[in-house]
This record gives C-alpha cells, structure tokens and sequence, in this order.
C-alpha cells in the first residue's frame, strides 16, 4: 500500500556535504592516487575506490593510446602511489570546482557553458554536428549531447581528458523521456498508473541503461502541468494535477540520480520546460505563455519545485515567453523563484537553441543581447545555440557581462561534474561488458511489463465484454494491432521496435486454442476505405472484435499539436462499420493525449486506453485483455467530450453562476448551448474486472484547530470476483476563501490491492499541509472556514464530508 498525501521521501538529494561513501567528500587518508606516469593523463589525479572504478580505469586505458604500451610498463603506470604527486583536492565538489576554476582561462571557462548535439540523433532543428571531435580538441565545447554508446562516449571523453589542457571531461546529455532501450509506457501512460513507487523504478532502469551506454545525464524529468489535449507534448508529462505531478516529479528524480549521483548506474536529471510550457496558448507548440502569478504559483510551479527539492541538480528552461519575458531570460524565474525561493544550487541549461530565438521573440536585438539577456538571468549553459561561445568574451570586453559571471556559471557546471564522480573517473559509465549486460536486462523488461499494465485504462466494459476468453473466434482490426514502431511512442530512445511484440502478435500468442483473423482495416490517417470489407467480413465471422486504433507515435511529442482530438482518419468509421455487424466490439486506444471520443466510447462495447505502452505493451495489453492482469489505472488528465470544451480540468472554480446539473438547461447560467459542461471522462476515472464499494466518509472530528489533523477514513471492499487494485483519491474543498477556490483539489492518494471480499479502511490525514494555498496577499498558509472532505474512485464519483477549521 502506498500513501501519498503528504509525502516525504527518505533524503535521497545529493547534498554536496561530506559523505564518507560519496568521491566529494572522502577522508584524505583513505585515498589511494594512481599516478599515471607517461602522458598528459598525468596530472589526472584517479582515485581509487571500488573495483568498478579500477575496471573502468582499465577500460579507460585500454581504450587509451596507452593499451598500445608493453603490459610491463602498463602495471607500471597502475601502480598505487601514494606519494601524492596530483593529490586530489580535499573538501566538497564547490571547493574542488573553485579550485579548478583558478587555473582556467575565460575560453576555458565559456566551453563548460556550451552544450553541442552529436552525431547520433537529431532532436532540433539544427542537423547533426560533424566537427564535433575538433571543437572538443580546440576546447571551443565542454559537454555534447545526443551521443551514445560506450564506444562513442569514451571516444569523445578521450579527447576531452587528454587532448586539452586541463582536462575536463563532458557531460553526455540525452533524453531518455520513458526508457532509453527498454522502453516503458510514455510518461502519460506511466502517470495513468497513480504509482510514483513504479515510477521511480521504471525510471531507475531507465537511468542504469543510459548510463551503461556512457551518458551521464538525461533530460528528465519532463514535469509540465498540461490541461490542453491539442498540445503533443501533453504525453511527456504527468498530466493535469500539480499534486499528482509533484508526487510523479519526485519518484522520477529519485529514480534517475538513485542515492549517489557518482555510481556507475545513476545520471543527472534534468527538469524541464521551465516554467509553464504546458500552457502554451491554445495548444501550439512554442506559443506564448501569459498567465496570472497565483495560477503559475498554484498549479504550474510546484512539481518544477517538487523535482528541485528532490535534488535535481540541472534545470532547462523553457522555448515559451512568459508575460512578455522568454523563460530564457526571465530574472523572475531563474534567480528570484528558482535560485532565491527554491535554493536551487545545480545549473541551468537552456532548450534547444532558446536563447538564439529570443531574437524571433522581439526581446533581443540580437544573438549577442540574447546571450547578454540570458546569462544575466542566471542561464549557465547553451544548448546547441553556439551564443556564450561566440558572443560572451567580447560581451566581457565590452563590459556588458562581468567576469565573475561567467566564472559563477562554469563554477556551478564543474560543480555538478565534480558530484557526478567524472573527474574521479571519467569513464565511470564507460565499460562495454556493463553496457550488454544491462540493456534489455530480463529485470528492465520486467519492470516494463509491469507499468504497461498498470498504466492501461479501463474506461468502459458494458455487459463484462471483457475480459476475452481463450478459444474464442476473435477478428483483431485496426491499424495499429500489428503496429511495433507505435507501440513504443514518441521518444523511443534506443528501443528496438524490431524487438517488440505486436497487440495482435500477443493475441495469437495468447489465444493458442482459438482462432485469430487479423485485417488492418485502414490507415492511421487516410481516407482510403479500401481495407474496411475485408475487416467488416472479418468482424462477421468472429465471437468478438478488438479493434486497436489510436494516433501514431509521431503524433503526440515535441511539434505535434493539433486542432482536432477525434480519432484521425477513417477510423471512426470504420468503427461504425464493425459495429453494425452486431459482434461486441473491444476497443483497444494508443494515442499521446486525451482524444475526444464521444461517439467511440457510445459504439464500443468495451475500452482500454493503452497510451503508447512501450517495448512490453503489445504482451501487457493482450494480458489485460484476457484477464491475466486486471486493469487498475486512472485517468491522470481529464478526457472532453469534444475540442470545444478545452481547456478542462477537474479543479475548476465554481463560477458566480454554477449550472445546476439537476437543471441542465437553465438559462444564464455557465453551461454551452450544445455540449454538457462535464467531460466524457472525469480526471482519477478507471475501471477494474472487479468492482470495489465505498463506504461513507467517516472524519474523527468535525473542527480543526490551526495545526491540529483529523483523520478521513472510508472502507473500501472488493465486492466482485478478480483480485484487483485500486486508488482511493481525497480531495477538498475550501467553500470561502480570501481568494475563490477549486471545487475540488486531489489532496491524496493510496493504491491499495485487495482480493474479492475482502475490505479495507483507508485513512487520509487532513493537517495545514493539506489547507495551505496562495491567500489574497500572495502568502502562503490556511484559512478559517467550511471544507468538504471527497473521497472516491475518481474526482467525481466522491463521498462526502464537511469540517470547519477554526481561528
Ligand atoms: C527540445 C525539447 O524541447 C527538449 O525537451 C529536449 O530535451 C531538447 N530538444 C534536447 O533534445
């Protein structure tokens, strides 16, 4: 059972203070130093401490000009020495990166603030990087992303640790958003588990791959609160709810720096789009943002806070224009909520090209002002832009920059270096037998498996439709059931699709004593009806249907907004077709963001959204489907009924003219002339095989005093036949505030497991924690006054209760 309201985790934040077990921190004594005698490497002060180290060491210098040396003089040069000759420097990472600092020049210093893509992926709009072994040599970039592989990796750290003069190694960015080979469900689908204890795993696999393949950092967690569907990259985050958010940016940030940001097996998160990308205006993708400070303070900063305060230690601003500043040269966010508020002590990167495009915003003159702009903001790193390499020193010249400015910026990049053991061991994460050990470990798969079954969601299954039983004639339809390159979805990473299986392909695994006829019936998006007689003849002459269709993968994620939600296509028609065949109709979803599905969910008999479940979710979904495994996920994100009702989201306010859903049709009310104001699904919404009863919320007490706590507790029995899972959401309400209030707000969560029969009291604790918001005066505490206490199945389908908290 987990509780997640009022979460506090075990201390996992990399402090930076002395840790007997961190390369930071170490007691001089008990430091061994290889001296390396030969080459430039020299100065390189190793210090060894596990066996890991040394290996990687070895694997270092067997990669080295040095595995060309006699193994005589080899052994020679690995010899413990303890005279000290480069002594590393006592004290913490800080004290190490000041040291460091005052050896180097101000070119030095500017390519620790450059940050250049690879050649192994393109994730922007500028191509693939070919010079970049020559910028590393000339010392013009101090960390690369989008290059992976041990054997890459060390090919170009090589260069940074020997080929310049103080030999600095590179941080290795790479976005691994939801795996880097095995590939878990997008990060939508994960939140749809309502499990930040998985989450925190998944993302652990994810973290130990990429960082057997060399990197050292991940662009993750992607942490913006998204209410608007049109918005592709709604997938990459945790949905609607700050809470919920700040509970899945917390686990994720855990997950990826682990408890030691210097093992081989952890890499350095990286939260992201700060601040406020979701709220991109009417969902396009790098449009503007302008949004009132209390709505950025209530909804959109906390799990950017969250995922800071779990120690990440680098944060990338965001493309989007905030009130008229770009997040790239916004004081507001960057020093006065990010490094004053938060105490945020990591660095800053920006997202692809951003300071470049401040130009296009009309903020900057041009490049050389955007960088001037950006690092008075309190942006330490550029990424891709190429502006600190080429325009800082002259800035510095000019006087429009400050030396100690530059200075801070390289400090706190060598900083986070120095936590990340690399100057300890550059090739920390470099060890190729690590690398084919760890990817696609039969554990990594098994972690997958089970997110993909958690983050399905059951939305309907009139009559018990599901689950399917073996033996049966089953027509699989649609063009995404033989699909493997949608099943992993938009950052696919390293995954293999060729490795995956197919919904179709684990039908026919699954039902060996049935039979299974496949016909595609259309494209994703296309008007060809071609394929419908072949899937209607299909439909005939099977017991049942399942029809698996959705969006393609590279219809959700970076620019992939859209004005449409529906299903693209032809494949709402086709699904007219199969229906009037009679049969009962299965319907399986992938898609990156919440479709409108008013008709769809009207004609299917049955519904699971699988999102885009990832390298296990063709095996997952089919599970699901024959009952294997019981679907326990909820909605993390509202679903419409249509387009026009975007955006919608669960903690609304009530409005001066609520409309009465008893008196839908009253006039003047805040209601549409043709749509209810309710969505299709309401946000915590999920089905199970089985069905759990609640019982009446029971507080132990009907007042509060300030800093006191009351308990709600429900009873919630497994009153069907399948074992089954479920999350039991609270929400409250504060009736009078000195500013209005949400109607509800998710205050707490716990997915609690329970067998047919048996029952369970759950018991939520309700304290300032729960009551504390942004009041009139921009102050942060609770109020007097009526609360109504929720707590149900989803936000909408609650029992109620009611307390006072007193003066
Ligand atoms: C742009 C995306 O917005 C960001 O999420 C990503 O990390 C960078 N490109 C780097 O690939």
């Amino acid at each position: 059972m987990q509780y997640y309201s009022r979460v506090k985790h075990a201390p996992s934040k990399p402090s930076g203070k002395e840790d007997a077990h961190t390369p930071f921190g170490r007691p001089a004594e008990r430091r061994q130093t290889i001296c390396i005698l030969p080459l430039p490497l020299l100065v390189y002060p190793l210090t060894m401490r596990t066996h890991l180290e040394i290996r990687a060491t070895l694997l270092f210098l067997t990669h080295s000009t040095l595995a060309r040396l006699p193994l005589g003089l080899l052994a020679a040069c690995l010899l413990p020495h303890t005279a000290a000759v480069a002594e590393a420097e006592p004290g913490s990472a800080s004290e190490r990166a000041t040291a460091l600092l005052a050896q180097m020049t101000t070119d030095e210093k500017i390519s620790q603030l450059t940050l250049s893509t690879g050649y192994g992926t393109v994730t922007g709009p500028v191509g693939l990087q070919q010079s970049l072994e020559g910028e590393i040599r000339q010392g013009e970039c101090g960390n690369v992303f989008n290059v992976m592989s041990v054997a890459q990796v060390s090919k170009l750290q090589k260069i940074a640790v020997q080929a310049t003069r103080l030999h600095i190694p590179l941080l290795f960015g790479y976005d691994i958003i939801h795996g880097y080979k095995t590939i878990f469900p997008i990060c939508l689908g994960e939140a749809a588990s309502w499990n930040p204890t998985l989450i925190e795993q998944s993302e652990r696999v994810a973290a130990t791959e990429g960082a057997a393949a060399g990197l050292n950092w991940t662009f993750a967690p992607m942490v913006d609160i998204a209410r608007d569907p049109r918005w592709g990259r709604i997938s990459e985050g945790a949905g609607e709810d700050p809470f919920l958010g700040s509970a899945i940016a917390r686990a994720r940030v855990h997950g990826i720096q682990g408890t030691n940001l210097a093992a081989p097996d952890t890499l350095l998160a990286c939260v992201k789009h700060f601040a406020a990308y979701g709220a991109v205006l009417a969902g396009r993708d790098y449009n503007s943002v302008d949004m009132s400070e209390r709505m950025l303070r209530e909804v959109y900063l906390p799990p950017y806070h969250a995922a800071v305060d779990a120690g990440a230690l680098s944060v990338m601003t965001a493309f989007n224009e905030l009130n008229g500043t770009p997040a790239t040269a916004n004081c507001f966010l960057l020093q006065q909520v990010l490094r004053d508020e938060w105490g945020f002590t990591g660095f800053v990167v920006t997202d692809y090209t951003a300071i470049n495009e401040m130009v296009a915003h009309g903020s900057a003159q041009d490049e050389s002002d955007a960088a001037r702009q950006a690092l008075d903001a309190g942006v330490d790193m550029d990424l891709q832009g190429g502006t600190y390499g080429r325009y800082l020193k002259a800035l510095l010249a000019a006087g429009k920059i400050s030396q100690a400015q530059i200075d801070t910026a390289a400090r706190r990049i060598l900083e986070v270096k120095f936590k990340l053991g690399l100057f300890d061991n550059p090739f920390l994460r470099c060890d190729e037998q690590r690398e084919k050990q760890v990817l696609y470990a039969p554990e990594n798969l098994a972690a997958a498996y089970r997110m993909a079954c958690e983050s399905c969601v059951l939305l309907k299954n009139q009559d018990q439709t599901l689950p399917l039983k073996t033996g049966a004639n089953i027509a699989v339809i649609g063009p995404l059931a033989d699909s493997k390159r949608d099943l992993l979805g938009s950052w696919k990473g390293e995954g293999d699709w060729n490795f995956v299986e197919t919904v179709l392909g684990a039908i026919r695994r699954n039902n060996t004593n049935g039979a299974v006829t496949y016909a595609r019936g259309c494209d994703i998006d296309s008007t060809n009806r071609a394929g419908f007689a072949a899937a209607v003849t299909a439909a005939q002459n099977a017991d049942v249907v399942v029809l698996v269709l959705g969006e393609s993968c590279d219809m959700s994620g970076e620019a992939r907004s859209r004005t449409g939600i529906n299903l693209p296509g032809v494949q709402t028609e086709l699904l007219r077709e199969i229906k009037q065949t009679g049969k009962p109709v299965v319907l399986v979803l992938m898609n990156g963001r919440p479709l409108a599905l008013e008709e769809e969910s009207r004609l299917a008999d049955a519904l699971l959204e699988a999102w885009f479940p990832g390298t296990e979710g063709g095996r997952a979904t089919a599970d699901l489907l024959f009952g294997r495994q019981n679907p326990s996920g909820k909605l993390p994100v509202t679903f419409p009924r249509n387009v026009g009702q975007v955006p919608i989201f669960y903690a609304a306010k009530n409005t001066g003219r609520p409309l009465d859903p008893a008196r839908p049709k009253e006039d003047y009310k805040s209601s549409y002339l043709d749509c209810p104001n309710d969505p299709l699904y309401p946000f915590g919404f999920g089905l199970s095989y089985t069905t759990f009863d609640y019982s009446e919320v029971h507080l132990d007490g009907t007042t509060l005093r300030p800093g006191g706590t009351m308990t709600a507790t429900v009873t919630v029995t497994n009153t069907g036949v399948f074992d089954g899972a479920e999350v039991v959401q609270l929400y409250l309400r504060q009736l009078v505030g000195s500013v209005t209030r949400p109607v509800r707000e998710l205050k707490g969560f716990q997915k609690i497991e329970l067998q047919p029969g048996e029952c369970r009291a759950v018991t939520f604790s309700i304290g300032e924690p729960e009551l504390r918001f942004l009041r009139a005066d921009m102050t942060e505490g609770s109020e007097a006054g009526k609360f109504q206490v929720f707590i149900g199945p989803n936000s909408r389908d609650t029992h109620a209760a009611a307390f006072e908290r007193l003066e």
